[in-house]
């Protein structure tokens, strides 16, 4: 049994992160989406319901959990019995973090192997927080997101 991790803050999950988790679950055995506490990202929605947005997410994907985590990525990772962690790379300018990261969670944990999956074109420049930047303003972000997704933003951003 093949198990991935696909970490991430997910605030809120958008199409982008989707496409990873899909393409993951149609390669691994178990895919488990690991929604991090991300303490120093002040984020909009908490962890627990950050968790729940992504499982609407992803209910269709039999072999896809969910599950919120603090701490190091690796010690997660092999507190589950993952041996590789997914992540998506977009444009350019994710590379060198995503290398630092990747290269550091290597010295913390040789058994855990970080995959990276290509994001197509159109989510190549899709984030977070452009999703909440736009939906704060009134913007159009309707289809860069999951469709529980729209009602939980419309609502935090009527308060
Ligand atoms: N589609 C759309 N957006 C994407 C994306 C994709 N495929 N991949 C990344 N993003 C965006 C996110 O939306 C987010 O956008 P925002 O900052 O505008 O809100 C941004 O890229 C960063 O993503 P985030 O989910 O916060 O992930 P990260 O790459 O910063 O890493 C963890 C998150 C949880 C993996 C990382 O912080 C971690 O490992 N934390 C645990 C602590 C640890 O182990 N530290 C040592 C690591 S060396």
């Amino acid at each position: 049994m093949k198990k991935a991790l696909v970490p991430g803050t997910f605030d809120p999950i958008t199409n982008g992160h989707l496409d990873i988790i899909t393409r993951a679950a149609s390669i691994f055995d178990e895919v488990v989406v690991a929604v991090a506490l991300s303490a120093k990202k002040n984020t909009l929605f908490p962890l627990d319901r950050r968790v729940e947005l992504v499982e609407e997410a992803v209910k269709d994907l039999p072999n896809v959990t969910v599950k919120g985590f603090d701490g190091l990525l690796t010690d997660f990772a092999f507190e589950q019995g993952a041996h590789c962690v997914v992540k998506g790379l977009r444009a350019i300018t994710d590379f060198e973090y995503e290398f630092q990261m990747a290269a550091m969670n290597w010295q913390l944990h040789r058994a855990v192997e970080t995959f990276f999956i290509m994001s197509p074109p159109e989510y190549m420049y899709l984030s977070s927080s452009i999703v909440r930047e736009l939906a704060s303003m009134n913007g159009k972000f309707e289809k860069f997101v999951p469709e529980n997704v729209v009602p939980a933003l419309k609502e935090a951003y009527s308060k």
